[in-house]
């Protein structure tokens, strides 16, 4: 049996020592946090984020192999392999504000592991990291007096949310670097052991540290880019009279293309995708490699943009006035299947519309709470109503901002029935039935489309 401690109860700790504890009955596993709160929340009924199957497993696991605690400092002396998965994000003062990864609870943790170790254990990096990171890890570690060995190891997270378990389960890849030493290989095979109770041998690929780490920053880029391209392609759409949808399945049946990741939308949002690249380009710029660091920054420059672009043109449609005007946000999480609102193209857009004056009402099937935090003071100014036929009554307007499956089976003649008109919907997602909704008289604008509607100038 092996103690295992995870410290950072959040997105990926949470989920993460959830599946290991279910496929790993023999090992114990903690998982502490600072917040109180949050650990009280794994505690009960109502866990502090939403994720399809995460109940059930942490059910069937929570205070038999399971446990989830405030003793940091207790369980840190106790631990034989310690998983960091604290946040780690983007520096707000000093050198590198904005873009470098702000590493001071990294630091922290390093140094409070150090405190309370009398035995040597393996660190893993479960933080998406800058590379060499652990090089810095490692120096903080083993400068003790009492000649204790860490060893770190890079396995960084790869699920997303949403997903978050079926990409835990099964995983497309599980990576883990470490070094070369004896001590390092052992260190390696330590947590390949744990992943192999359930992920097959051929899927576990182990690399040196840097390496590791920075395949979780490029893969996080590359991803992003994709959603930018194919936003970029969106807007060329637009103004073409080619349809985005038709244009993804064509570049899509390419193999070497292939069909996912070209979903033309708002944008990318999510706490991860900005501030992964810009720590990408980051570090290019501190090696010097200033072109790679404007090709990654398009990518998000392309992001903002194409928020701004289903601004201008719910602004514009709606004959270049919103002041005063009902209308309905479907979704404020920044994808479908997850609570989770930070960096949500959904909220953006709520901003941006809240500049012109329009009165904004936000439903939402899980992410309500999490929204009215992350707007801070613009809460203020919105509605949140989690009947969506209620936020659509006497509306403008609607948007579809993210892709729940339950805004594509509402009855939309009902919601027509209902609102003002001319009656306008914006498909930030393209998830509608729009040739439907456009018989039932709604104007259509969508992502990427030609739009449908009953005015006779178009
Ligand atoms: P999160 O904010 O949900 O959770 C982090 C937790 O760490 C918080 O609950 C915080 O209170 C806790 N924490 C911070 N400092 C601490 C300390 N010193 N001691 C104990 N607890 C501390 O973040 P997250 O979304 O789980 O992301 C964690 C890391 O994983 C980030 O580096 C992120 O880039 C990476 N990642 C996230 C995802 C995702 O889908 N969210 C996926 C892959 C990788
Ligand atoms: C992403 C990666 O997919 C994970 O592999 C990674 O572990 C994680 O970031 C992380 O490091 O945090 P996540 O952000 O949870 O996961 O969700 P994604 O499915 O990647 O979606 C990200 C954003 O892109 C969402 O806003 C989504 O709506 C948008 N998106 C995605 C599109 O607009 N179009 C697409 O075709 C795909």
């Amino acid at each position: 049996m092996a103690n295992i401690l995870c410290i950072g109860a959040g997105y990926v700790g949470g989920p993460t020592m959830a599946v290991i504890a279910k496929h790993c009955p023999q090992h114990r596993i903690v998982v502490v946090d600072i917040n109180e709160e949050r650990i009280a929340a794994w505690q009960s009924e109502h866990l502090p984020i939403y994720e399809p199957g995460l109940d059930e497993i942490v059910h069937s696991t929570r205070n038999k192999n399971l446990l989830f605690s405030t003793e940091i400092n207790r369980h840190i002396a106790e631990a034989d392999i310690i998983f960091v998965s604290v946040n780690t994000p983007i520096k707000s003062f000093g050198q590198g504000a904005g873009k470098a990864a702000d590493l001071q609870f990294w630091e922290k943790t390093a140094r409070q592991i150090l405190e309370n170790s009398s035995s040597p254990k393996i660190v893993v990096e479960k933080s998406t990291l800058p590379v060499r990171t652990a090089e810095a890890m490692e120096y903080i570690l083993n400068s003790n007096a009492n000649r204790l060995h860490f060893d770190v190891v890079s396995n960084p997270e790869f699920l997303a949310e949403g997903t978050a378990i079926r990409d835990m389960e099964e995983p497309n890849r599980v990576l883990i670097g470490g070094r070369e030493t004896p001590s390092g290989q052992r260190a390696i095979q330590a947590i390949v052991d744990i992943y192999t109770h359930w992920v097959p041998k051929e899927r576990i690929f182990t690399t040196n540290l840097w390496s590791s780490e920075l395949s979780k920053l490029a893969a996080n880029a590359f991803l992003a880019q994709r959603v930018s391209s194919i936003n970029a392609i969106s807007a060329l759409c637009e103004k073409t009279g080619a349809d985005i949808s038709e244009v993804a399945h064509a570049i899509g049946l390419d193999k070497r293309i292939g069909p996912h990741f070209l979903r033309a939308s708002i944008g990318f949002g999510g706490s991860c995708f900005r501030k992964d690249i810009l720590n990408l380009v980051y570090l290019c710029q501190y090696y010097g490699l200033d072109e790679v660091a404007a090709y990654w920054e398009q990518v998000i420059t392309m992001n903002e943009s194409q928020q701004a672009r289903f601004v201008s043109s719910m602004i514009s449609s709606m004959f270049n006035t919103i002041a005063g005007k009902r209308i309905a946000l479907y979704g404020a999480a920044f994808k479908a299947n997850t609570s989770d609102t930070r960096e949500s193209p959904a909220l953006a857009i709520c901003r941006a519309l809240l500049e012109e004056r329009a009165k904004i009402v936000i439903s939402d099937p899980h992410a309500l709470d999490n929204a009215r935090i992350d707007l801070g003071d613009a809460a203020r100014q919105v509605m949140f109503e989690s009947d969506p036929y209620a936020a659509a009554k006497e509306a403008h307007a609607i948007a579809i901002l993210t892709e729940w499956v339950h805004f594509t089976t509402l009855n939309y003649e009902t919601i027509y029935r209902s609102m003002a008109k001319p009656a306008f919907i914006f498909d930030g997602r393209n998830t509608l039935d729009h040739k439907k909704l456009h018989a039932i008289g709604f104007n259509i604008y969508a992502i990427g489309k030609p739009p449908l509607t009953h005015f006779s100038a178009s």
